[in-house]
């Protein structure tokens, strides 16, 4: 998982501009990352808000031969200010928790209207919230659940919409800790069953059956095994309207890859096309409003992490940058050997190439972005760009080892607005006592 190039084509948010000498200078958009980094310091998230509007509208034009809504996937970063942003674009939401809920009814209330609700262990606290802001659908993914759902639903005299997350048994590759949709993995309700329980929600005058919910995965590259599941699933839908259900939606999930080695804007078109149309395949002809939550294919190539090499230095027969950012600010490198391009922002074409490991500080080995990795030659105090960090960056961050979490700027255009102040000493301890 971690192939190797040269000179990597950028994500058209991030492209260098190359002064007389040849020397280039990394953008977003418009502004040098040198300014930004001075300005905000390092190590320190940058996103650009038209590359995650050109997404976005790239995705919903794929859709546009069926009734669609996409709910975008808040779990894959939860900025406040990128909320905003899409939710301007009437967006839709997946969240999967209380906390999610509140930050999406935050931005703007009525914005509730359009959110789904997913997750196997949502509470008593979680879905009356999510009933009170009146939530389009809930997916459902158990039988105590459905259960515990109905209680509450009677309780606050509310009717909940609902969709069982069906889990249709279908192989995808990816790492096997973003794989979802088999039978062993604790998500969603085999087949069998969930007739049973579509049956029993029937039955409730507090729950509405309204549509038919999968998730096989998240970064899927391989658009076959979504077309797989659709099948099933649009087979699902036929044989509850045979029993008698009005399905009305039908959810597709998320998980659309992106190329964390090189990929443009304009790839992003054909790819999400092609997706489009393994999805659509199946539901032609049904009558369905389709959802769907895509996360990282979103915002995944509109961010990067900016961070500063504090030292080199050689171990043996080995090269180490150290620099200011760890596994606390981005954790996919170690969690899921997940490749991520590393780009100096300032590059020297003069200059040749080093093979390196890129390590954090944090005390642990796992702590690194990149090993044995050839690329341009680089010295202390320089900036590099670990690109593709948008998605299942900032939100997967914690403060291990006491370091206070990047702050997050977003690019609009000419300007660059910090979205998220760096967190201080103060904000780590509050709380404690
Ligand atoms: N819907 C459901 C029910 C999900 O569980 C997920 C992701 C999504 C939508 C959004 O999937 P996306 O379009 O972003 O692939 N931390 C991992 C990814 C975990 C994905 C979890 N579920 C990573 O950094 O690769």
């Amino acid at each position: 998982m971690s192939p190797s190039r040269k000179t990597p084509p950028q994500p058209s948010a991030f492209t260098y501009s190359t002064d007389k000498r040849g020397q280039g200078s990394l953008l977003c958009d418009q502004i040098p990352l040198t300014r930004l980094a001075e300005r905000f310091g390092t190590p320190l998230y940058v996103y650009s808000a038209s590359e995650i509007l050109r997404r976005y509208r790239a995705f919903d034009d794929a859709f546009q031969p069926i009734p669609h809504t996409i709910c975008y996937s808040v779990k894959a970063n939860s900025n406040l200010a990128i909320l905003r942003l899409l939710a301007k674009q009437n967006c839709g939401f997946d969240v999967v928790s209380g906390g999610e809920l509140q930050r999406v009814v935050q931005v703007n209330r009525s914005a509730a209207r359009n959110v789904v609700f997913s997750g196997v262990g949502k509470t008593v606290v979680e879905i009356q919230a999510a009933l009170k802001a009146g939530i389009l659908l809930f997916n459902v993914e158990s039988q105590s659940e459905l259960r515990t759902l109905a209680e509450c639903a009677e309780k606050l005299k509310l009717v909940a919409p609902i969709a069982l997350r069906v889990n249709p048994d279908v192989p995808a590759e990816t790492h096997p800790y973003i794989s979802t949709g088999l039978r062993e993995h604790k998500f969603g309700v085999p087949l069998a069953e969930a007739y049973r329980l579509y049956g029993q929600a029937a039955e409730s005058k507090w729950l509405h059956v309204a549509g038919v919910s999968v998730h096989i995965g998240s970064q899927i590259t391989d658009v076959k095994p979504f077309s797989a599941a659709m099948e099933r699933v649009a087979e699902v839908v036929l044989d509850l309207r045979a029993q008698g259900h009005k399905i009305k939606y039908v959810d597709a999930g998320g998980g659309l890859g992106i190329s964390y080695i090189a990929r443009s804007s304009d790839d992003f078109a054909h790819a999400v096309s092609t997706y489009a149309r393994s999805v659509m395949k199946s539901l032609r002809g049904l009558n369905i409003h389709l959802l769907l939550e895509p996360g990282r294919s979103i915002v995944g190539p509109a961010g990067a992490l900016i961070t500063r090499i504090i030292y080199r230095k050689r171990n043996g027969q080995k090269n180490f940058l150290v620099v200011d950012a760890a596994m606390n600010d981005l954790i996919r490198p170690a969690l899921y050997q997940a490749h991520h391009e590393i780009v100096p922002v300032q590059r020297d074409h003069s200059l040749g190439t080093q093979t390196t490991d890129v390590v954090g500080p944090v005390c642990e080995t796992g702590d690194f972005f990149a090993r044995d990795r050839e690329m341009p030659e680089v010295n202390e105090g320089d900036l590099l760009a670990i690109l593709d960090a948008g998605a299942y960056g900032m939100s997967l961050s914690s403060n291990y080892n006491s370091r206070p979490r990047p702050a997050e700027v977003l690019v609009q255009g000419k300007t660059a607005t910090v979205i998220r102040k760096r967190e201080t000493f103060r904000d780590l301890i509050r709380g404690e006592g």
